[in-house]
């Protein structure tokens, strides 16, 4: 009689630690677990579809206007494409020693818009 008791305890004891353990599996989606910034797209980079963008929401309301901020105007594609030759664009947003960090003030860009721009910079810059 005993026996029987200890038995049916055990059995449920392991039929309960299978259903524990598969349920723990069942919650273990990697997506949840190591949750990752969505893939950086670098595809088709431009400057009218990805850099000015990027500068027009970023960087105007200072370097716009009649009066741009440190005297630099951003405002149109013959000075942000002076700025990226020069070096100045990139070292500026990659916050570089040496260099005034922008945006000014705002947090670092996202690492994805300073890859796009740094790819659009490399590749020469063009007007497209
Ligand atoms: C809140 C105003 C503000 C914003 C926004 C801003 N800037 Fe500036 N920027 C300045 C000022 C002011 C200077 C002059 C240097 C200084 O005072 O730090 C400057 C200087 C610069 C320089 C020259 C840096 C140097 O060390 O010679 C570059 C290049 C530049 N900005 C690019 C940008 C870019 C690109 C963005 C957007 C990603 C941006 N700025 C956003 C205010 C701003």
């Amino acid at each position: 009689m005993e026996h029987r008791i200890i038995n049916t305890v055990l059995k449920t004891m392991v039929f309960a630690g299978i259903v524990i353990l598969m349920q723990s599996c069942y919650n273990d989606n990697v997506e949840d677990l190591y949750p990752q910034a969505p893939a950086c797209d670098t595809n088709n980079v431009t400057y009218a579809n990805t850099v000015w963008p990027i500068i027009n929401t970023n960087c105007i309301s200072c370097h716009g206007g009649q009066f741009p901020s440190g005297n630099i105007s951003l405002s149109d594609y013959s000075a942000i494409a002076a700025a990226a030759k020069n070096g100045s664009l990139l070292s500026a947003i990659r916050h570089e020693d040496g260099w005034s960090p922008m945006p000014k003030g705002g947090g670092k860009l996202s690492d994805c818009d300073i890859q796009k721009i740094e790819i659009w910079v490399n590749a020469g810059s063009a007007d497209n």
